[in-house]
């Protein structure tokens, strides 16, 4: 029984998501959190955990051999997820050092100290970016090729190969998961729903890259955590399993839909300097940074995990946008605290001035 976890990146976006998850659905379970607490990474985050007895912060880098080694001999782990990872495509594109670092080092690292140490489950958590892009048709299956076309694809796949040795060479316990665009509270503002909601709720330019025709399936992160949860318990070792949402959207539908949720919310509240009917006049549409490493459409066949472990979507995406647009105006503050220096930097280096 997993009862003793390590969850590394847990003051990021989705582990902030599940570590609050797992110690509401589990209340014999502890867990550790272990993460740099890079530009991403905020414990601001966590403060409704923080004072959890079950619950244990330690700041630390996945890629620190020494530091990975003392924490797996100190502690007894029955298992661990990994979500630790440097996760902007955008980013990767502009230095993709730090990607191989982290994603590929740091992973390294990571099932060198599991190996050492009795461990139930490995679970190393992956993208379906890994598969590379798809046309108008298809979905990808867990069999399908890994063609990743950025370098943060190609970090996770490295990191999906590099699990895969260690179950088979060494017979670590991994499962890994594969999942699609995730939303919902606490992302950092610099994907594409957590950015238009910032941008919009601050009367600044909505940027869609090209024509915003390229295709996501959307996933309320609350349905990956359930998924991941599930997978942990009782998925099958050296098993890899998709979790995707079956909300297939354009980036443009999405910009548009986010305007119009916002639109009625504030007309009740009336708290924007930009008249509110004219918030999708912010849409601009700019030179696409990706290029040719944008990948136009992902799409998931997710029977597997839906016929082994009974999971499926819970939330449609105009319940799951609505809930994290109300979540972004009650957390301002929080959203605008986390974003430091660096992301002004960032900012101004991919979109211009
Ligand atoms: P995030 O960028 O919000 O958070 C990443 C966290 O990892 C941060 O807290 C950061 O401080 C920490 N971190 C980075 N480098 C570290 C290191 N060397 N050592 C320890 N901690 C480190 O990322 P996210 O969106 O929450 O994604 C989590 C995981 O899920 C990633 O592995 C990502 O590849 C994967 N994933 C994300 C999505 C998505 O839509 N966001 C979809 C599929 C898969
Ligand atoms: O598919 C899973 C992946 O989803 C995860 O592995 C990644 O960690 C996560 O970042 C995400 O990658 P994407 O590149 O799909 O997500 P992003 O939100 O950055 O972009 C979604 C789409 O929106 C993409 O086609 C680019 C476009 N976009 C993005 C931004 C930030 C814009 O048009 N404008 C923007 O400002």
């Amino acid at each position: 029984m997993v009862k003793n976890l390590l969850i590394t990146g847990g003051a990021g976006f989705i582990g902030s998501n599940f570590i609050r998850y797992v110690l509401r659905e589990h209340l014999d379970w502890e867990a550790v959190n272990l993460d740099k607490l890079t530009y991403a990474g905020n414990l601001m985050n966590l403060e409704d955990v923080a004072d959890n007895p079950r619950y244990k912060f330690v700041k630390g880098d996945i890629a620190d051999p020494a530091l990975v080694d003392r924490l797996f001999a100190k502690e007894t782990f029955d298992a661990v997820v990994n979500f630790a990872a440097e996760s902007h495509v955008d980013r990767s594109i502009l230095d993709v050092g730090p990607f191989i670092e982290t994603n590929v080092k740091g992973v390294q690292v990571l099932l060198e100290a599991a190996r050492k140490h009795n461990l139930e489950r490995f679970l190393q958590i992956s993208t379906d970016e890994v598969y590379g892009s798809l046309g108008e048709e298809g979905v990808f299956t867990e069999g399908s090729r890994l063609l990743p076309n950025s370098p943060y694809a190609a970090s996770k796949a490295a990191a999906d190969m590099l699990s895969r040795a260690y179950h088979k060479a060494y017979g670590l316990p991994i499962i890994i998961t594969r999942s699609s665009n995730n939303y919902g509270p606490y992302q950092f503002p610099e994907k594409l729903i957590s950015l238009m909601i910032r941008n919009a709720l601050n009367s600044k330019e909505l940027p869609i890259y090209g024509e915003g025709q390229q295709i996501r399936d959307w996933l309320y992160v609350e349905d990956n955590c359930r998924a991941i949860d599930l997978v942990l318990q009782s998925g099958r070792i050296g098993e890899v399993y998709n979790i995707g949402g079956g909300c297939e959207k354009k980036n443009i539908d999405v910009v548009k839909q986010i305007c119009s949720i916002l639109e009625k919310k504030l007309e009740q509240s009336a708290g924007l300097s930009t008249p509110v009917s004219k918030l999708s006049d912010l849409m601009t549409f700019i030179d696409d940074p990706r290029g040719v490493a944008h990948d136009f459409r992902y799409a998931l066949n997710c029977s597997k995990i839906t016929e082994e472990l009974g999971w499926k979507p819970e939330y449609d995406f105009e319940k799951g946008l609505e809930q994290t647009i109300e979540w972004y105006l009650e957390n301002q503050d929080l959203v605008e605290n986390v974003i430091s220096g660096e992301y002004q930097a960032y900012y101004k280096k991919l979109y211009g001035a």
